[in-house]
């Protein structure tokens, strides 16, 4: 079987675009992949965390990955820093690194502009390089922002095996289709996000089925009143059609077809129901994960025991090749 690896930082708040873009793919992926996901805690850190929030972030995260079907007996599924080879291997990594490099990175560029210029930050993509490196993963699954930092891991693979022998896999990154980005309801020129000016923007994951409505009842949408994919001239109606397939797995023209002659305020209807109806099993499994720590955090501890045995094996190697003392 093959691995795939993905990291996903506990920034709070998950809506139904992080679900399309990324988790619904790692849970189909389940079938046939061995995955490993990784909350990578030491990477949130890189700007300022409040430490509280950071735990229940964290902990929230690790229950909605469950409740959206990340199977722990299937995947492995982890806290990143309950498993110390990370940050051992990103050191290692670290002296084979030019600043340079780091320094060309544009998301450090844009992040150093608010976070300041710290030393953690700038080696961000150092640690996630040592993240998939460990596992030997055949493929990445990322969002196109995150290419660089892919890319910059391969390079990094193949200088390390080219100065202490082959000891890295090359992963390939497993782009995320075009169709799997979801706009903002009050914007369908930008990608729906977290950290948009207005809630409105997103239904998050954990959003009421009254705020559910409400959200969709007041998005954006077009002029004229057909229900027709165009994401030129109908970016806004095209984005909830989007919404809507990847929902109900009808295909645009038969939406086009359901709703031919009908207007936006029925569709609209239609796609608050359908999403109540689809995250209500996603919400009443994460309730009854959260009511009980312990067996969340059994489901991690096991996790992270499981990375570890992979990841040690990895390190050790490294290990031996750099010349330490066993
Ligand atoms: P973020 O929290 O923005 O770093 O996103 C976490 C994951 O969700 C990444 O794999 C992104 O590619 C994916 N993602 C975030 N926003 C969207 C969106 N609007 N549409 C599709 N995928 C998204
Ligand atoms: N940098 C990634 C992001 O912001 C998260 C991440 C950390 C990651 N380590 C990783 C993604 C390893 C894939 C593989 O989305």
């Amino acid at each position: 079987m093959k691995t795939l690896l993905s990291g996903i930082q506990p920034s709070g708040t998950l809506h139904i675009g992080n679900y399309l873009g990324a988790i619904k793919q790692w849970v189909e992926l389940q079938k046939s992949y061995q995955v490993f996901i990784s909350i990578v805690d030491l990477h949130a850190i890189t700007v300022p965390q409040d430490p509280q929030e950071l735990r229940k972030n964290t902990l929230e995260l690790a229950a909605l990955l469950v409740a959206c079907g990340v199977d722990p007996k299937k995947s492995v599924l982890f806290i990143q820093s309950h498993v110390p080879a990370h940050t051992k291997l990103a050191w290692v990594l670290n002296t084979i690194t030019p600043v340079g490099e780091l320094e060309r990175m544009t998301q450090y560029k844009e992040k150093r502009e608010r976070a300041g210029t710290l030393a953690g930050l700038l080696n961000y993509p150092v640690l996630q390089a040592a993240d998939i490196l460990l596992y030997q993963p055949d493929v990445v699954p990322v969002g196109e922002d995150q290419l660089q930092h892919l890319e910059f891991t391969r390079t990094l693979a193949r200088k390390f095996n080219s100065r202490f022998g082959k000891v890295f896999k090359e992963p390939k990154a497993l782009i995320q289709k075009e169709a799997a980005r979801i706009m903002g309801l009050d914007d369908p020129t930008k990608k729906m996000s977290k950290s948009a000016p207005s809630p409105n923007n997103f239904i998050a994951l954990l959003d009421s089925p009254e705020e559910i409505r409400r959200k969709i009842k007041i998005a954006v949408t077009d002029s004229g009143r057909d229900i027709r994919y165009d994401e030129k001239s109908k970016p806004a109606i095209s984005n909830l059609m989007a919404i809507y397939s990847a929902f109900s797995g009808m295909t645009v023209s038969q939406i086009e077809k359901k709703y031919h002659g009908k207007g936006y305020a029925d569709f609209k209807r239609d796609l608050g129901e359908l999403l109540v109806e689809k995250l209500t099993p996603i919400q009443k499994k994460y309730r009854e994960l959260s009511r009980d720590d312990k067996k969340l955090l059994a489901i991690l501890r096991s996790g992270a025991k499981k990375a570890t045995g992979v990841a040690n094996k990895t390190l050790s190697v490294v290990k031996r090749k750099v010349g330490f003392v066993l």
